[in-house]
Formats: C-alpha cells, sequence, structure tokens
C-alpha cells in the first residue's frame, strides 16, 4: 500500500517574500488556480498582518478556490492570529499557521527568551489559533539548528495544545540529508503524540541542498512537503514542487509516496509563475529548465533517438513537455541531423546527407545554436548544386538616381549564357536578365523576403511562387545579398520546370 504526501505549496507567501517577486492579487487569485488544477493539497496564501494587500489576498483566494486548503502564516502573537482568522472567513478549508523560532539562535539572540517561555508562547498560540479553526500547523522556526531533544518537547506539547500538522523547517538550509532525515526520525521516535499530527519539511536551498533534505524527511515519516515552483524563495529559494513530485514519482517502486499532483502541469505553472513572477528558471534546472530534456552530445543524441531511455530518466511528456529537444551543435552526430531533417519533412539520400553534414559541421563551429531555417538553407545549398540552371555571375548597378541594371551569367548543362537588363528596381533588372537566357513564359505570382534573424549582415530568405503554363512552381533561396536570394529562387523554381519545353 502506498502512503499519500500532501504538498504545501508557499509559492504565495515565502516565495512571493523575494524582492521582484511581488504579485498583485489578481495575479496571485491566477497563481492559485493554477496551483489548484495542478492538484496541491495546501496553499499558504500569504502572511496578513504583514500588509493590507496581504490581507486581501488571501481573502480573494479564499473565495476564488474550491479544493484546497488556504493557509495564512502568523507570528506566535494573537494580533496576527486575529487576523489570519479574518482573512481566512470565506476558505472552504481554512488553516492557520503559526510558529516560533527553536533554535539557540532565534531564543536568545532574536527573541531574548528562554526555551521554556518559547514553549510556553508556542502552546499558547496553538491554543489561541484552535478557537478560529480545527486545522492548526505550527511551525518551529530554524529546527534545523534546534537541538533534537528540545525540539522533541516543543512538539511534543504543541500536539498536545492541538496543533494538526507539525512543521519543522530548515530555515537557513543548514542541515545534511542524513541529519534532517535523522531529526525526523527522531521525532517519530520520541515524540509520544507524533502519531496524532503529521510532520511536515520545510526546507531552504541555501547549500543546494532543499530537494536532498526533504526527501530524507520524506523517507524518515514527514508526510507533509513544503515547496515552491521553480523553487522560488527567500535567498537560495525553497525546495522546488516539481523536484520533489518528479523524484517521488521517478523512485516509486522504491518509496511507494504517491502526491496528488498531476505533474502534467508542471511545465506550465512553472511557465506562469516565471513570467508573473520575472524570475527567469535557470536552462538547468532540474525537470523545468530549458535544458533539462535537451540532448547536445552526439553520443548522448543518438542514444536518445535509439531508445529515450538510455538518457532520460523522466518522460518530458509527464511534466507537459511536448518531447526531448534534440539541439544541434557542434557534437551533433549524423543521426541527430537526420532526425531534425526528417521532421522538418526532408528525406535524403546517404550522399545528400554526408554532404548537408559537412556543411554543418562548419556553419556549427561558428554557430551556437543551429536552427531549422540554417538546415534549410544547407539542403537548399545541397540541392542547388543538382540544378542545371545555375547562377553563375550575378552584378547589379542599383542607387538613388541611377537606372537599375543586372549583368547575369547563368550555367545551363555546363555551357555558358549571359545577359543584361535594366529594369525598375535591382530584382527586377536581375529577374529580367535571366529571363532574356532561358526564353520561357514564365510570370511571378508571389515573391516573399524575409530576414532569418536581426542584425544587417542577416541571411534573407526568398520564397517565389511562378506561373507557367498555367501551373505554379515553388522556389527558395537565401543569401546575405537579398537581390543574389531572389535570384537563387528565381532559378530554383525555373529547374523545376519541365525541360526541353
Ligand atoms: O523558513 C521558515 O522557517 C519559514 C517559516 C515561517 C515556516 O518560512
Ligand atoms: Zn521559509
Amino acid at each position: 500500500m502506498s502512503d499519500r504526501l500532501y504538498i504545501f505549496d508557499t509559492t504565495l507567501r515565502d516565495g512571493e517574500q523575494v524582492p521582484g517577486c511581488q504579485l498583485n492579487t489578481v495575479e496571485k487569485i491566477e497563481v492559485a488556480k493554477a496551483l489548484q488544477e495542478l492538484g496541491v493539497d495546501v496553499i499558504e496564501a500569504g502572511f496578513p498582518i504583514s500588509s493590507p494587500g496581504d490581507f486581501e489576498s488571501v481573502v480573494e483566494i479564499s473565495k476564488a478556490v474550491t479544493w484546497p486548503t488556504i493557509c495564512a502564516l502568523t507570528r506566535a502573537v494573537q494580533k496576527d492570529i486575529d487576523v489570519a482568522a479574518e482573512s481566512l472567513k470565506y476558505a472552504k478549508k481554512g488553516r492557520i499557521h503559526t510558529g516560533i523560532g527553536t533554535s539557540d539562535f532565534h531564543i536568545y539572540h532574536k527573541l531574548n527568551s528562554n526555551p521554556d517561555a518559547i514553549i510556553e508562547r508556542a502552546v499558547e498560540a496553538v491554543k489561541y489559533a484552535k478557537k478560529y479553526v480545527e486545522d492548526v500547523e505550527f511551525y518551529a522556526e530554524d529546527a534545523g539548528r534546534t537541538g533534537n531533544e528540545y525540539l522533541a518537547r516543543v512538539i511534543e506539547a504543541v500536539i498536545k495544545a492541538g496543533a494538526t500538522v507539525v512543521n519543522i523547517p530548515d530555515t537557513t538550509g543548514y542541515t545534511l540529508p542524513h541529519d534532517f532525515g535523522a531529526k525526523i526520525k527522531y521525532l517519530v521516535d520520541n515524540v509520544p503524540n507524533i502519531h496524532k499530527a503529521i510532520i511536515s519539511t520545510h526546507c531552504h536551498n541555501d547549500l543546494g541542498m532543499a530537494t536532498a533534505n526533504t526527501i530524507s524527511g520524506i523517507i524518515n515519516g514527514a508526510r507533509q512537503a513544503e515547496v515552491t515552483i521553480n523553487g522560488i524563495g527567500e535567498r537560495a529559494g525553497n525546495t522546488s514542487l516539481e523536484e520533489v513530485v518528479m523524484t517521488l514519482k521517478t523512485h516509486y517502486q522504491a518509496l511507494q509516496i504517491d502526491t496528488g499532483v498531476n505533474t502534467k502541469q508542471i511545465y506550465q505553472t512553472s511557465r506562469l509563475v516565471s513570467t508573473l513572477m520575472n524570475m527567469p528558471v535557470q536552462p538547468n534546472k532540474a525537470v523545468v529548465g530549458r535544458n533539462a530534456f535537451a540532448h547536445s552530445s552526439g553520443i548522448h543524441q543518438d542514444g536518445v533517438l535509439k531508445n529515450r531511455e538510455n538518457y532520460e530518466i523522466m518522460d518530458p511528456t509527464d511534466v507537459g513537455i511536448n518531447e526531448s529537444a534534440i539541439l544541434l551543435t557542434a557534437r551533433s552526430g549524423r543521426a541527430a541531423l537526420k532526425h531534425r531533417l526528417e521532421l522538418m519533412g526532408f528525406q535524403l539520400s546517404k550522399e545528400k546527407l554526408d554532404e548537408v553534414y559537412e556543411e554543418f559541421l562548419k556553419l556549427a563551429d561558428k554557430k551556437k545554436d543551429v536552427r531549422d531555417d540554417d538546415i534549410a538553407l544547407l539542403v537548399g545549398d545541397a540541392t542547388r548544386k543538382e540544378h542545371r540552371i545555375k547562377l553563375n555571375y550575378l552584378q547589379v548597378i542599383s542607387g538613388k538616381s541611377l537606372k537599375p541594371m543586372a549583368s547575369v551569367v547563368l550555367d545551363i548543362a555546363g555551357e555558358k549564357f549571359d545577359a543584361t537588363s535594366a529594369g525598375n528596381g535591382p530584382v527586377d533588372a536581375a529577374i529580367s536578365a535571366v529571363k532574356k537566357i532561358i526564353h520561357r513564359q514564365v510570370v511571378i505570382e508571389e515573391f516573399l523576403v524575409q530576414a532569418i534573424t536581426r542584425g544587417s549582415d542577416d541571411i534573407g530568405k526568398v520564397h517565389m511562387q511562378v506561373d507557367y503554363q498555367d501551373s505554379i512552381y515553388h522556389g527558395f533561396g537565401a543569401h546575405t545579398d537579398i537581390i543574389t536570394a531572389s535570384v537563387e529562387a528565381f532559378l530554383d523554381a525555373i529547374n523545376k520546370l519541365p525541360v526541353g519545353e
């Protein structure tokens, strides 16, 4: 029988505390609804006493969300608890999350108190919150640096006072995974009434171990994990929801722990939070980073194309990403290029593929990221070499007060032909010169010019559609010189006309 882990999302409270990540109420409602869709169990919607905006957000999220529990944070202070209870009045299921620092640092240097007085305040706060709601969560702030024996006394006392969930935060991200796991196990083994509450983890990522610590806590008995989307949060952030959920899914056989999260919504929710909070996701971020399912080395690409599981432990579609990306770089092999060409609709012979691959490697040495447009160009160049009619020479004179003139030399089946023509513009002059050589009655029906990237040194792409004897032929050309690209596109179409008419 599998166990259920509750997912407590604090993106809108601990995540939103980050400078620059603040959301307005409408945006918070959008995130809360996305979290509901995602299937989290608890949404920590804010710290109502901290500002009227936070108060209003908790109220509005409580109205907007139907089934997850809505949680409001407080200090162990009666006024905080009153305000939190008021903010939760529309929640279908409301929870007050109250607590106090329990490490020596917090007891002596923040609260100017002593261990017994802290237990008293903790108990009072829980009892006070219980007057308003049944579901009260207690946090022992800086539990990561709190001695286990004292922590066990605190936890036993607050459960006795009515806490339904006991949160063991590694507030400073200090602990090591085996120590954090041992702390949870200590509580399981040494707090007599621990079975009356759910143990929760709340790990910060200062040493990059938030997820490892959370998983260690879960393995040792925690059944709620406090997380944020994309791991956002104070300093180095909180444990990321997607990492915990996908770790449990990937290791389900060994751990037998389920969450209620619809993993297919993960990527979409990650994008939403990143966009609204102006918080970019690092490209190599586990699960949701741009490169999380992107393969760039030849060996890996070949392996993934043979069988995805050679190099992927998760199926990208499980987190809502359409497919693994095979990035074309200088380290990509023929298999990757062939795969991309096939996706683009090109079926090349082995010889043609070799030729395109050679050119691809030269381009990839110069350009970090080779895109579909670049590949289309390479295929076009290789195809052009086989054309019966090729452009051998082109000179165009044009300018503000000059009549455009073009001289063209074409190679037709190995023989050279030249012509000169004037035109309304440089392209018209060049095409007219070509027409003088080929003697075909073709009419340009469509002429489309596009830049591939953005700079003025960019390659221009030309698509042309020509009419010949009531049939339409398409041509494509690309060159840094837009007139050459236009002539190439025209010739590409001309080469498709029936020969010998
Ligand atoms: O990190 C922390 O200890 C917290 C508590 C307020 C739960 O965010
Ligand atoms: Zn925190």
